[in-house]
């Protein structure tokens, strides 16, 4: 959650730790600090807020000699979001960041109470500092220290220490929570919570394993473990990432940026999937992993929020097309559960970030039990792909905003080409139904290009809702079959970004209680795309309508019949009279009205859209 950085070497120190942590604000923004060597001594700068305010405190100042410094953003677990509770915590001659959380950290600080202790401040982190200091003062070495340090703790964190009894290093351990480590190719060494905030100056990245213990320093990085001070042996990789992905180019916030950019989303997911040399339709091309979803009994798909939703769309395609029992999950729920495994049963676990702690959990609890586990994340080296037996990565590039939206829609694509590549080996009927489905799909990012035109009709009709009915009381979205993931999807972007009260129903549920709270200042948002039950959804928006409810309507263009019982109607590029559209391919084109709809929704209402309260973009505590 929080973010952390570090460099050693010949750049300017503070100009890459306030570079990084701007790349990382998006995951913990309640405070933020630096720590840095100025001619051999520790200097510490921080604040509550943005980093806006500790970028006011480091103004002029250029430290002198080598350069040396840690950074960190935080999202607030243990004490308030105050300047004291930020980091850096500094405790004599030793000062760390830490991301995560230390469990026994009563246990910690009564031991070192007892020894005549008193932290500063409410953090469990600060604590860790009393111990490397502790360790320090019987005349161990840092590295030494932290390592003795850091057995001590219980709980899932990473820390990076730095200490001015040895200057020109920083020691930083990693254990559940990512850290991302890169040489300088001029000399010296990057440290990173996420590979985003050094991408600009390599893509050769060595991630971290739980246990790594790391020292960086002039010479560059090395790597060993809380068990064995020898070299631990790890491999760079290189990310595909360009740097020139990381910026807004243009639009007012990365939200809209991504949210524009799911054409190109859809195509380079296609393109790292696929075998396009071949010319079945669904070629996916062979990779490890591949083979046990063909031979899958049973489909244990677990995730948390959007990646949830686009798992639940994963689950109505699997069964669909690839035929296979698929059972959703919350991993914060099945992780404490004792859920009853058959034979042939493969877990997906679903995140993009790759580092979220309940679904990683899941994984590594049904690997424990023998269960095959898969994983889609977005970012290669995150610790949710190297812990699943088969990792499978969408290629959403980075996603800045808060709110997930590309990485959404790549996630689903994921499922939907596995969906697709089963459906070809049950029988020829379903085999020459999802021929005809492949074509459809692969032309899909050029009607996604059409709609996302930013003074195209769907793009207005959405900023046009949101005028509308910026201050309604309330909101629902419903949705049936295929688009009921997507009405759940709609609510949660609205609650996130814009504050206001949201849920999504399957349409046919809402009779069972929420339409209780129907009146006129109440505002559903219906899925209305001409599927199967098309129908069945017009009958619930009808009955809304009675009941005074606004309706925002979203189907086909032309769709006269239901655009005319809409207060705002907002139009898809698929013509209400193509019949041959399937049905299975609405949720693509969907997910991006309610995405926009609650982007602007968001702007009316002046809220901090790509940072809103409270959230973190990798929620890696429990
Ligand atoms: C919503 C959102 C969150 C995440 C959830 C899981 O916009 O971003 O609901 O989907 O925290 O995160 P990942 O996908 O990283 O596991």
């Amino acid at each position: 959650m929080c973010g952390v950085v570090g460099y050693v070497g010949r750049r300017p120190v503070l100009d890459i730790l306030v570079k990084g942590l701007k790349r990382l604000e998006y995951r913990g923004y309640d405070s933020a600090g630096v720590a840095y060597f100025d001619s051999d001594k520790l200097k510490v700068e921080k604040s509550e807020g943005k980093l806006v305010n500790v970028e006011k405190l480091l103004a002029g100042i250029a430290p002198k000699g080598l350069q040396l410094g840690i950074g960190h953003t935080r999202w607030a677990t243990h004490g308030k979001p105050t300047t004291q509770n930020a980091h850096p915590h500094r405790t004599g001659h030793v000062v760390l960041v830490h991301n995560g959380i230390i469990e026994n950290y009563l246990e910690i600080k009564a031991d070192l109470k007892k020894k005549g202790y008193e932290p500063a401040s409410e953090t469990d982190s600060e604590l860790f500092g009393f111990l490397v200091l502790d360790k320090m003062k019987s005349g161990k070495k840092l590295v030494e220290s932290v390592r003795e340090s850091f057995k001590l703790l219980h709980g899932f964190c990473s820390v990076v220490v730095m200490s001015e009894q040895e200057p020109g290093k920083f020691v930083a351990v990693r254990n559940g929570t990512p850290l991302v480590a890169a040489v300088d190719p001029q000399g010296g060494a990057f440290l990173a919570s996420d590979a985003q905030a050094l991408l600009e100056y390599t893509k050769e990245m060595i991630f971290l394993e739980d246990g790594d213990v790391l020292v960086g320093d002039e010479s560059g990085i090395h790597i060993s473990t809380l068990a064995s001070t020898k070299d631990a042996g790890r491999k760079a990789v290189t990310l595909n990432w360009s740097a020139d992905k990381m910026d807004k180019q243009g639009f007012e916030h990365y939200m809209l940026k991504e949210i524009m950019e799911q054409p190109m989303t859809m195509v380079d997911t296609l393109n790292s999937l696929l075998d396009r040399a071949r010319t079945d339709p669904f070629p996916l091309a062979e990779q490890p992993g591949v083979e046990v979803l063909r031979s899958a009994k049973e489909f244990i798909l677990a995730a948390c929020g959007t990646s949830w939703h686009a798992s639940l769309l994963g689950k109505y395609w699997l069964e669909r097309w690839g035929g296979v029992p698929a059972n959703i999950e919350y991993s914060s729920e099945l992780r404490y559960r004792d859920p009853v495994l058959r034979a042939g049963a493969v877990l997906i676990g679903t995140s993009q970030s790759g580092e979220t702690a309940d679904t990683l959990a899941i994984i590594k609890e049904m690997r424990k039990r023998g269960v095959p586990t898969v994983s889609i994340t977005n970012v290669r080296g995150s610790t949710i792909s190297r812990e699943s037996n088969y990792g499978f990565f969408t290629s959403a590039g980075p996603e800045f905003s808060v709110a997930a939206t590309k990485s959404f829609l790549a996630q689903a694509l994921v499922f939907f080409l596995w969906a697709g590549h089963l459906g070809l080996r049950r029988s020829k009927d379903i085999a020459s139904q999802v021929q005809v489905i492949f074509d459809q799909l692969i032309k899909l990012p050029h009607l996604l290009e059409s709609m996302l035109k930013p003074d195209g009709v769907m793009v207005r009709a959405c900023e046009e809702a949101a005028k509308k009915f910026q201050n309604a009381k309330g909101f629902f979205f419903i949705g049936r079959g295929y688009s009921f993931p997507i009405a759940l999807e709609g609510a949660l972007k609205l609650k996130e970004v814009a504050y206001v009260h949201s849920e999504g129903y399957a349409a046919g549920e809402l009779k069972h209680g929420p339409i209780a709270m129907i009146d006129k200042e109440m505002v559903t948002i219906v899925l209305v795309p001409q599927d199967s039950l098309y129908e069945k959804t017009v009958s619930n928006l009808q009955e809304l309508k009675a009941r005074g409810s606004k309706i925002i309507g979203i189907g086909n263009a032309g769709d006269e019949k239901v655009k005319k019982d809409c207060d705002v109607w907002i139009p898809i590029p698929v013509k209400s009279a193509d019949k041959d559209f399937d049905e299975s391919l609405y949720p693509f084109l969907l997910v991006p009205a309610v995405q926009l709809f609650s982007y602007y929704m968001a702007k009316l209402k002046g809220t901090d859209v790509d940072q809103p309260r409270n959230l973190a973009k990798s929620v890696t505590v429990e």
